[in-house]
């Protein structure tokens, strides 16, 4: 049953500013919202202050603003003042919702207020027949994210919490899934007999910039890895649902979570960037990664052997999020001169999308001799809808497939678990450059990192 009213609290923090105004803009444009949205906040704000904000966040937003949009969400705007520690908040919020008897509470607040705001909406009776939204990170590790989930647990079923993976809103991960099992000649190919290996590469040439402080509490492996990286390595590795559901998807790719061998440090290089200790907010002798690249393993029938690479980092040659997936050379080599084997590449973003085969043809002239092309499809990414538009318009009609469940979760992780809070000195980088050495030896066995050159 869809909701009949968006709750967003920390309406007035940086989250609402940047990302759910514009995407709540784009649902009216789509007729995808026409319920009350209520605002909560304690910043001692008015409903007037409320809408100027959020014209303010829709002038700067990449579509800018929509008069008609605009207009339409001021009409469903309500907002609500008060300490989220207070119960009178949620007597105040109860009073808004009025008649609606399915509201979507969207937290867009620090995880450690998430337990407290669940546990007044269960007690205000604002939880009944509601739904939530979270956001990443879903916890710290382990047990803080057992705990995080008992606490939302509480308040709210599991069928109505939505955490949000914005990797899972992207156009181009959502292809992964389509481009596997709506094409024949992927699926005989699709495994330990052909795939030699896979890697996932999401490379940013910006640094921690304003988010020092919160970074320092992260890390690359807290901040992306086990999250991003971890779903897009679920998308590229899962089996074939039995059907398009929620759950069907979710078991899927929940089962290539427990099929990852737990890493070990061995499987792990930890780079910084030469100039992160400088940074605002980052302790001058800081040892937070902002890079890793790690070797995962996946223990199934069709994975078996097959090793795959994650990398990301931060200030690094280049901004792009790629998957690698290189194929096993053919059983001889009848041509002279080296080809390159054969692999496909996704290209997830930011500035383009792009399906890639990489495959052997000959040289124009007398002599058999091989070079390497490429059959390329691109998409501009101002095609795409935006990850959070997708997101919350998914979660307003109910729509779970989206989003991480709890066992998936913890799952994740399981597989990190033994490379958090590593206390040696990450291994230092030049900025612009592709992260440390110490990678290229970790990969070695099966081949190199695609260049940032080519990406
Ligand atoms: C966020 C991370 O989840 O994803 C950031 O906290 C990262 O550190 C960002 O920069 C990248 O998202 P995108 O959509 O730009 O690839």
């Amino acid at each position: 049953m869809p909701a009949d009213a968006l709750v967003l609290f920390g309406a007035t923090g940086d989250l609402a500013h940047k990302k759910i105004f514009p995407a709540l803009q784009g649902l009216i444009q789509r007729r995808a919202l026409d319920v009350p949205v209520i605002g909560v906040a304690r910043g001692g704000f008015s409903l007037d202050r409320l809408r100027e904000r959020i014209r303010d966040s829709l002038d700067r937003s990449p579509a800018g603003r929509d008069g008609d949009a605009y207009t339409r969400l001021v009409e469903l705007l309500r907002y609500v003042d008060g300490d989220y520690r207070e119960p009178a908040t949620f007597r105040a919020l109860r009073e808004r919702l009025g008649a609606a008897a399915r509201p979507l509470h969207y937290l867009a607040l620090p995880p450690s207020l998430f337990g407290v705001v669940a546990n007044q909406l269960r007690e205000s009776g604002c939880a009944t027949g509601a739904s939530v939204v979270v956001e990443k990170p879903f916890g710290r590790d382990l047990a803080s994210a057992t705990t995080l989930n008992d606490a939302l647990h509480r308040s709210f079923p599991e069928a109505a919490v939505f955490r949000i993976d914005h990797y899972l809103g992207k156009e181009s991960v959502q292809n992964l899934l389509f481009f596997r099992f709506a094409n024949t000649f992927l699926e005989p190919i699709w495994n330990r007999n052909y795939v030699e290996h896979v890697q996932v590469t999401m490379a940013e040439t910006f640094g921690v910039e304003t988010r020092g402080k919160l970074y320092e509490e992260l890390g690359a492996i807290r901040d992306v890895v086990q999250n991003h990286l971890l779903q897009v390595v679920a998308h590229l590795a899962m089996e074939p649902p039995v059907a398009m559901h929620a759950d069907a998807l979710l078991d899927e790719k929940i089962k290539v979570f427990k099929a990852i061998r737990t890493a070990t440090p061995a499987d792990l290089v930890r780079g910084q960037y030469r100039g992160y200790r400088g940074e605002s907010g980052v302790a001058p002798d800081s040892n937070v990664e902002t890079y890793a690249a790690l070797r995962l393993r996946i223990d199934s029938w069709r994975w078996a052997g097959v090793p795959f690479y994650l990398r990301a980092g931060k200030r690094l040659g280049a901004t792009a999020t790629e998957v690698l997936v290189t194929l096993k050379r053919p059983p001889q080599q009848l041509f002279a001169g080296n080809v390159a084997p054969n692999y496909l590449r996704f290209r997830l973003g930011p500035d383009r999308v792009a399906i890639a085969l990489g495959a052997a043809a000959k040289r124009p002239g007398v002599a058999m001799l091989g070079r390497d092309v490429e059959l390329f499809v691109c998409n501009a990414s101002t095609e795409e809808l935006d990850a959070y538009e997708r997101l919350i318009g998914a979660a307003l009609v109910g729509d779970r497939s989206l989003f991480a469940r709890d066992d998936g979760v913890l799952e994740a992780w399981r597989i990190v678990e033994p490379l958090l809070g590593a206390k040696d000195s990450p291994q230092p980088y030049d900025p612009g450059s592709a992260g440390p050495a110490a990678a290229d030896a970790l990969i070695a066995p099966f081949g190199a990192w695609r260049s940032f050159d080519d990406v």
